[in-house]
């Protein structure tokens, strides 16, 4: 089958010479108006006067709107909470939008909001976790709690018990393309509204609520973001309602981008987390009993953070069976950014949770951290009766009880587990055991430079967990000359989405991957869609363009099949023929033929993910379709007299299943590990006692550069296929190597705890900066 081919990304050639068209490339009407916010100077407090008038006078200005000026809903949640576009009355934290000026050039527009004089009422604010906590400022009623067996009883029993508190910073998305949006009036008050957005079915509803329109009145454009990576999702809601309510009210087309400071400073990061742990363990550091407390910063306002947080919970337990557990979220509000999704969606927080817990445990009994992780693995396979794979969870309750099936937390048999031979071959191939051996002579011979080296898996759960989100559409055309056009609703960011779902549609007709146009996603011609997200968009997209081309290639094969005479359905479509037994015709003639038999060669196509059920409330249920797995072994050095370090050496072996273009898999897994590893050792988010957020450019920011990836990076995918019948056996790809950048914390840990006698454990927080990591080694070494 021609699908899984390696072929470049469908725009590479557009993204490297400058020719691929985004937002702000869209040629603007002279008339356009361009769009800037008046943001909050504080943290929280009550807004006590608000004189716009040097704003209104200002050169170029044309229109200035508070909350007030808006005609309809000031709303732009992603949740059913609300969260005002504009502030009304109290503002939750520096950088929040109070109003909105339109004016002549981008420029002008920047130029006019500082001359607003805004007094506040300042009130006590809620900035870091702890004040949070103090203040017992959370979302929802309670914390969510996911509990199985027994945890407090295993802890009160088990022979040794260890404690510890890990905090993991935050992150800034940092797309190459900030946000931006451009609305452009139509007659009789439609909008055709072309924004920067994962999600342009919520941005189509956004700007019909805040129009008093209904949707059909809106239509939303996207061809492509520079990355979104969950930044994207509901972040763009705000400027494209605001072009829209401008464009409305002035006929004129209006035109929004940040500035990335103002990026930086308006939108919602990556949760930071302080994640604290009971783990109760044998001698052999096998756990009995575990733990946890999660506490997710999650900023002033809802946004998607219940269920980032639920997959934080989700994730507690990555590649361990874990009998005895408890899990606790707490889902803190702050008077900070409201945070959002980001890569993982909170999975990775779950995840460096745990991480850090079989790190810990390793210090703890003396052994190798990888014998120690393996020890704690799920059962391969998942230790289920081939007959019972598959089947509901009820069904195998006597199982379950018999200790046959292995279960998550949450109570979802893992059936698919592969870590094991997965870890295996990656532990051989990039020599753990010998390399172990070396760093350990060379720590004991080098006073100033210790090296560190660390194997940490990955298990990741696929499908959104919002159940009904896991649908998908999709539209296709055969035009007469046998040309195809394809579209869906999935949304291209860079991961390479669009030219995996037109590798399928080229298999499904059997032609070439350039007889398939890709088109911009866009509402009116697939309706009602869900975010590219939860790394789903080829699964969902990829079975909903399928399921539209085989619509097309049956009404094909059903004219053609008297020609070839054949049955319909023994036509192959392949090599850009149909061909039966010595019987062939060209795929353009046959469409040609069809075409003039008066068939219908357009379709739509329609996909909704099977099995999952879940309550999140409960904890129980089947959140997720399958795992996908990978592993990752991370070498560093350090320098021990000023905490700097360097990534010498990252091996990676990742399970993409059967996957649909191994170049732009391995491309997602390079840069997913350099992005995870960035998180967790420079992206460093700083807020100062005001609530400013002083880390709000990349002179202050640091992101991963080229020089910043491994000088050694060996990347391979696992041979193996989805046992769910995804599209071509194939497994999502987007989100999960990201926590393969796990390994580098855990490495630096293991640097550390070289520079000890092994009595003090480094709890190396996130991100391990060099600051951090030279405080981690003054600690035990002992003298901190
Ligand atoms: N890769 C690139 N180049 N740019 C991005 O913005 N976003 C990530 C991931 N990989 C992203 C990316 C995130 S957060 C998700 S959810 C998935 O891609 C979404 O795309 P998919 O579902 O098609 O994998
Ligand atoms: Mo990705 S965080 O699900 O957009």
């Amino acid at each position: 089958m021609s699908v899984a081919k390696p072929l470049p990304h469908d725009a590479a050639k557009l993204h490297v010479t400058g020719a691929a068209r985004y937002v702000d490339d869209i040629p603007t009407p002279a008339n356009a108006l361009h769009l800037a916010f008046g943001l909050s100077e504080i943290a929280h407090g009550e807004i006590t006067g608000l004189d716009l008038e040097a704003v209104r006078t200002a050169p170029g200005v044309a229109c200035v709107l508070t909350a007030d000026d808006l005609p309809h809903h000031n709303d732009v949640s992603p949740s059913p909470a609300p969260e005002p576009m504009l502030a009304t009355g109290r503002v939750h934290y520096v950088g929040q939008p109070i109003f909105v000026v339109a004016a002549e050039s981008h420029l002008a527009a920047r130029k006019a909001v500082r001359l607003a004089r805004i007094t506040y009422a300042e009130k006590p604010a809620l900035l870091s976790i702890e004040d949070a906590i103090a203040a017992n400022a959370i979302f929802e009623d309670a914390p969510r709690h996911y509990t199985k067996g027994d945890a407090e009883a295993a802890l009160a029993t088990a022979p040794k018990l260890i404690e510890g508190s890990i905090d993991i910073g935050g992150q800034e998305h940092f797309y190459l393309e900030g946000q931006a949006a451009l609305a452009l009036p139509q007659e009789g008050g439609d909008m055709v509204v072309h924004s920067s957005t994962q999600h342009p079915t919520e941005i189509q509803h956004k700007v019909a609520e805040t129009l008093g329109v209904p949707m059909h009145a809106v239509r939303v454009e996207i061809r492509r973001m520079g990355g979104g990576f969950g930044g994207k999702e509901s972040q763009g809601n705000a400027l494209a309602c605001s072009c829209a309510v401008v464009a409305a009210l002035t006929g004129r087309p209006a035109k929004m981008r940040y500035d990335r400071d103002d990026d930086m400073v308006i939108t919602g990061k990556r949760h930071d987390f302080r994640i604290d742990y009971q783990v109760g363990i044998d001698d052999a550091g096998r756990i009995l009993g575990l733990a946890f407390e999660q506490y997710c910063r999650c900023g002033w306002s809802m946004d998607l953070s219940l269920p980032v947080a639920d997959r934080a919970m989700l994730h507690a337990d990555n590649a361990y069976h874990l009998e005895h557990v408890s899990i606790r979220s707490h889902r803190l509000r702050t008077n900070t950014q409201s945070n959002t999704a980001f890569r993982g969606f909170g999975g990775p927080q779950g995840m460096v949770g745990i991480e850090r817990v079989l790190d810990h445990i390793a210090f703890a009994v003396g052994r190798d951290p990888l014998d120690v992780r393996r020890l704690n693995y799920y059962a391969e396979g998942g230790c289920l009766p081939p007959a019972a794979a598959g089947s509901p969870p009820e069904d195998i309750s006597g199982l379950k009880q018999a200790g046959a099936v292995q279960t998550t937390p949450y109570h979802m048999p893992v059936e698919d587990f592969v870590l094991h031979g997965l870890t295996d071959q990656l532990a051989q191939q990039a020599e753990y055991g010998v390399r172990r051996a070396q760093i350990r002579a060379w720590n004991e011979t080098s006073p100033l430079i210790k090296r560190g080296l660390a194997l940490t898996p990955v298990k990741f759960g696929i499908s959104f967990t919002l159940t009904h989100l896991n649908q998908a559409g999709a539209l296709v055309h055969v035009y007469q000359d046998g040309s195809i056009h394809m579209n869906h609703g999935g949304t291209e960011m860079g991961q390479g989405l669009f030219q995996k779902v037109a590798q399928v549609a080229a298999a499904r007709f059997g032609v070439d991957v350039g007889a398939v146009k890709i088109t911009a996603t866009d509402t009116g011609k697939v309706p009602n869609t869900s975010a590219t997200a939860a790394s789903s968009g080829s699964d969902l997209n990829g079975m909903a363009v399928q399921a539209a081309c085989d619509t097309i290639r049956d009404r094909i094969a059903e004219c053609i099949a008297p020609d070839l005479q054949a049955r319909p359905e023994d036509i192959v479509f392949e090599g850009g023929m149909l061909r039966a037994g010595g019987a062939e015709i060209s795929f353009p003639e046959a469409v040609q033929k069809a075409y003039m038999s008066r068939v219908s060669l357009s379709a739509t196509g329609f996909y909704k993910t099977p099995k999952i059920v879940w309550d999140r409330i409960k904890g129980e249920g089947r959140p997720f379709y399958y795992f996908a797995y990978g592993s990752a072994l991370t070498e560093v050095a350090v320098d021990t007299l000023t905490g700097e370090y360097r990534i010498l050496r990252t091996d990676i072996l990742h399970d993409a299943g059967a996957s649909l273009n191994p170049a732009l898999d391995v491309g997602q897994i390079e840069g997913g590990y350099v992005q995870g590893a960035g998180w967790l050792t420079m992206e460093e988010l700083v807020w100062d006692k005001a609530g400013r957020l002083r880390t709000h450019a990349p002179s202050t920011y640091k992101i991963p550069a080229v020089g910043d990836t491994p000088p050694v990076f060996n990347v391979a995918l696992w041979e193996g296929s989805n046992h769910e019948e995804t599209v071509y056996r194939s497994k999502a790809v987007g989100e999960p190597p990201l926590m393969l950048g796990i390994s580098a914390l855990m490495a630096l840990s293991d640097a550390v705890a070289a520079c000890g006698d092994g009595a003090l454990y480094p709890a190396l927080d996130a991100p391990a900066t060099p600051e951090r990591v030279l405080w981690a080694i003054e600690r035990v070494r002992g003298a901190a």
